[in-house]
């Protein structure tokens, strides 16, 4: 982390990814001053503005609403690691299930919970560990996840979470055996989620998440949608700065392509990482499908074209969401990927925009049916009426002009 890729790197990893699924992809370089600007020493705590960046674990303890575990305690909930206690596992390594109470410490509320363990010989380290514990032990916010303490011990480092009853949005939409989600779970998923973004953009000191996408956001019992992650996410730029210059991290198929080429980092970078996950939702496929045919493998890349044309636009929403939706409602969505998708980084909406349009979508029900594809050609002429600006949304000015329909490769 904190490297910077240089422009030939930061190529040979859009070429790279033409070959890899969806990873991580770190590259690696020297820290720019950048970096080492956003990474805030202790002695920056004076300053009120949040979220303020602690470089060194044992200061950890200044984040009172974290509990420190001992690693026997962590041992004791989830049965020493037992295999059957996996959730799952992720770049940083295993998580398991537990429980906290009054038998693991005196004064515990029983509380379910998730406990990942980095594992020693992968790409993350302390250094990810820190940035989760930093971030995610001074923002709270109903849709972000929420850190309930950590484990610091020798070279052991465990975060332990509040237990997200129905695991990643990714199993839910990419795993053959779960049941759909409906439409309007779909919508409140991305409300849900577009609401933590937002959140940490109009932060004090904001905060660009960089990681967004599907195997990140967790589900509740109740569906609601929150943020996990935070082990790359970075203050964002400050003063006159316009960007972050910082190492290309990410995943595949979900990072900016300006991003990705020249590593300048921008809270409108995670906006384009909301309109792949937004398209996921609406397609039901993931973003980057090396099981598909080549010019179906980047979704973005062969949802795009489509959603420029009204009649051609319906026609990607996942058919097994059948007729639950209203033609305006899926049209609204289709436009507000489109605009989250942009080239140019302005002509993206903010995030609190995408809130507000994603709002009047809930519980956008089969109101106005949604015709078979044929029907839908006849009663829908016109091939640039997919993606004229959403109402509601405050588009940057000029920002129609600087992704007409049309252009869009
Ligand atoms: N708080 C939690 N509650 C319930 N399940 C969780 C929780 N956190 C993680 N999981 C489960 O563990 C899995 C792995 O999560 P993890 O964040 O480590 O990896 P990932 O998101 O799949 O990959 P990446 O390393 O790229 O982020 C998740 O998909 C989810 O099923
Ligand atoms: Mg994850």
């Amino acid at each position: 982390m904190g490297n910077c890729g240089t422009r030939e790197e930061s190529t040979a990893v859009v070429a790279h990814s033409q070959a890899q699924q969806q990873h991580m992809f770190p590259l690696h370089g020297k820290n720019t001053p950048s970096d080492r600007k956003c990474n805030r020493s202790i002695s920056d705590l004076s300053d009120p503005s949040t979220p303020r960046i602690i470089e060194d674990s044992r200061n950890i303890s200044l984040y009172t609403n974290l509990i420190a575990f001992t690693l026997f305690e962590l041992e004791t909930i989830t049965k020493s690691f037992r295999s059957d206690y996996v959730l799952g596992e992720g770049g940083f390594g295993t998580v398991y299930k537990g429980y906290i109470d009054e038998n693991v410490r005196v004064g515990l509320k029983s509380l379910p919970v998730a406990v990942k363990v980095l594992n020693k010989d992968g790409h993350q380290g302390h250094r990810e560990w820190l940035t989760e514990v930093n971030f995610l032990g001074q923002l709270r916010h109903p849709n972000l996840v929420k850190l309930i303490g950590y484990c610091c011990e020798d070279d052991h480092r465990l975060l332990v979470y509040e237990f997200m009853f129905r695991g990643s949005l990714e199993n839910h939409l990419f795993r053959k055996t779960a049941a759909p989600l409906s439409w309007a779970t779909r919508m409140m998923i991305a409300l849900g989620a577009a609401k933590g973004l937002a959140f940490l953009h109009n932060a004090e000191r904001p905060v660009i998440y960089r990681d967004f996408k599907t195997s990140n956001i967790l589900l509740d019992s109740d569906y609601t949608a929150k943020l996990s992650d935070f082990g790359l996410a970075k203050v964002g730029p400050q003063g006159d700065e316009t960007h972050v210059s910082t190492r290309v991290m990410g995943t595949y198929g979900y990072a900016a392509p300006e991003y990705v080429m020249t590593g300048h980092l921008t809270a409108r970078s995670d906006v384009y990482s909301f309109g792949v996950v937004l398209l996921e939702l609406l397609t039901g496929r993931k973003a980057v499908d090396k099981t598909r045919p080549s010019k179906e493998q980047s979704l973005v890349d062969w949802v795009r074209p489509k959603l420029s044309d009204k009649r051609k636009l319906l026609q990607i929403i996942d058919p097994r969401l059948e007729s639950q939706y209203s033609i305006r409602a899926a049209q609204k969505a289709c436009s507000l990927a489109y605009y989250c998708l942009s080239q140019n980084p302005k002509a993206r909406p903010l995030m609190s925009d995408v809130v507000e349009t994603l709002e009047p979508l809930q519980g956008s029900g089969p109101s106005e049916r949604f015709p078979p594809p044929s029907a839908a050609h006849r009663r829908l002429p016109g091939s640039n009426a997919g993606c004229r600006p959403t109402p509601g949304v405050k588009y940057p000015p000029g920002a129609a002009a600087a992704v007409p329909p049309r252009r869009v490769r």
